[in-house]
């Protein structure tokens, strides 16, 4: 993972904790509104994929147990993992796209409700995402992957009627320092990340349609997560995937759906409308869009200002806030594998670690949450912004409530490394908090797609009767029990 220069050494610090009484007493514990909903307490457990569907994208037991793990902490959401809203074959990531995965969903809600007793909403996020590949081995891009062009002949100096196996073969043999004199940016891109489609590449027919597809595929995937039980849906606004993407400042599209601010935000509020169509009026239709995309020439924080403030003008019930995670500056990835999107500085910004600048890796989207939310108010929407990035302490979380900077704070590691921290907090134990180190193990892991543990506990008694492991039985699939909790 890229890192900032300075290395800067952080660890979190929580501060005081609360006494059970002051807990009860703190704007954290208190209710809000979210759509049709209440939520007990303003605390969110965002999403995060752990890796545990299985290869046809159904829930395993493994994902049931990794949902009620979170459940027993009591938050006041838990949206579960970006879900797939196509039918087609995405390895373990959790799929949504075809009736057959609503009873699995249904489980997965009825262990929530189960180990909450009732006390934690549960929301899904559903993504779109379009295609990308592993980065090529040179020869087979050259031989087979490159479609040659005139231009090709032209840079290595031969007739533009040069037999293609000729021009292959030449090509196969340039060092590596010529290849960008050879290839077109795009070309050089595929051979050296990978290829990946754009939702600029309207060349491609399933491309220039995704606007006319997306919003009846987010729609029927909501009504199946209605179906299920869940009490919303967050339709996945941000981070690499198509939907961000269309709200990008890289969006230039020319259909209509890319350019200007007004176009990019067309299919988002489409595919919300659909959506807000398709479910009963007691279902929360929310989002997960970014504070900054955090790229050369992303867009910034006067635009998702008001992007977000036209979802909430088209009634959306909630705005999560992330920040960064794109694709553009994502590291090289080996040749075999694929590019993945938190390997940049935007990664950095969305799943800042320990080592750090000078700004530290503790709510680092606070500041842009503030001025989204106040963008939000100005516009007359009293929508409930969740923010997340670097937040662990009661203090802290309670300090971003009161200022005005969010309504709703998610803890996506720290409530990894300790799925209690809400009951703990709110009982008055926060001194037996299990506090996340920022470490990022656990996205280490996701970034190669295996089963996500926290190494805070993933090695703790695991020769414990009944302790599901990974398959290699080297650690731990879900965090012990917390052994004081008390109901
Ligand atoms: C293992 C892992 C998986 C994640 N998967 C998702 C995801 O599916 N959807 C999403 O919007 N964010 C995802 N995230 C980002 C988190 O929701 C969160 O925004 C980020 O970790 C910053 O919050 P934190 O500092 O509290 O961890 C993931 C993060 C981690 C660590
Ligand atoms: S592995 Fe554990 S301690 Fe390290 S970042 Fe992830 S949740 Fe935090």
């Amino acid at each position: 993972m890229w890192r900032p220069q300075e290395r800067i050494r952080w660890k979190p610090d929580p501060g005081r904790w609360p006494s059970a009484v002051e807990a009860a007493r703190s704007r954290l514990f208190s209710p809000i509104k979210v759509g049709p909903c209440e939520l007990e307490q303003r605390t969110w457990v965002p999403a995060m994929v752990p890796w545990r569907a299985s290869e046809e994208g159904f829930v395993t037991p493994q994902v049931l147990a990794w949902y009620e793990r979170f459940a027993q902490g009591r938050p006041g959401a838990i949206v579960v993992e970006a879900t797939g809203i196509r039918d087609i074959p995405s390895g373990p990531l959790l799929r949504i796209g075809d009736d057959r995965f609503i009873d699995g969903l249904t489980q997965l809600v009825e262990r929530v409700r189960t180990a909450s007793s009732g006390h934690t909403r549960v929301f899904i996020q559903l993504i779109d995402f379009l295609a990308i590949r592993r980065r090529p081995e040179p020869g087979k891009f050259f031989t087979r992957f490159l479609r040659i062009t005139k231009e090709h002949r032209r840079a290595l100096g031969l007739d533009d009627d040069a037999p293609e196996e000729r021009v292959r073969a030449l090509l196969a043999e340039l060092p590596e320092s010529r290849w960008c004199d050879v290839l077109s940016a795009r070309e050089y891109e595929d051979l050296t990340m990978g290829y990946r489609e754009r939702v600029t590449d309207t060349h491609l027919p399933h491309i220039a349609e995704l606007p006319k597809v997306l919003p009846d595929l987010f729609a029927a995937a909501a009504c199946r997560a209605e179906k299920a039980g869940f009490d919303g849906v967050e339709l996945h606004y941000a981070h690499a995937y198509t939907m961000a993407s269309f709200l990008s400042a890289l969006n230039t599209r020319e259909d209509g759906y890319g350019g200007a601010m007004e176009n990019r935000i067309r299919l988002p509020i489409e595919v919300f409308e659909a959506v807000r169509g398709a479910v009963g009026a007691d279902f929360a239709v929310g989002c997960r869009m970014l504070t900054e995309d955090c790229v050369e020439g992303g867009s910034g924080l006067a635009e998702t200002s008001w992007f977000a403030s036209r979802l909430a003008t088209a009634g959306i019930d909630f705005i999560s806030l992330s920040r960064g995670g794109r694709f553009e500056d994502a590291a090289r990835p080996r040749v075999g594998e694929a590019a993945y999107p938190y390997t940049g500085p935007s990664g950095y910004e969305c799943m800042p670690q320990y080592i750090s600048d000078a700004r530290g890796p503790f709510e680092r989207n606070v500041p842009s949450a503030r001025t989204i939310r106040r963008a939000v108010r100005a516009a007359g929407h009293a929508t409930p912004i969740v923010v997340a990035g670097g937040i662990h302490g009661f203090a802290q979380a309670e300090r971003i409530l009161r200022e005005g900077d969010a309504d709703i704070v998610a803890l996506a590691r720290q409530s990894l490394a300790d799925p209690d921290w809400f009951e703990k907090v709110r009982t008055g134990h926060g001194r037996e908090v299990r506090l996340c180190e920022y470490t990022n193990y656990c996205e280490a892991l996701d970034q190669k797609h295996k089963p996500v543990t926290c190494k805070l506990w993933d090695r703790l008694d695991l020769d414990e009767p009944g302790t599901p492991r990974t398959p290699d039985g080297r650690r731990r699939l879900v965090a012990p029990p917390w052994g004081g909790r008390r109901r």
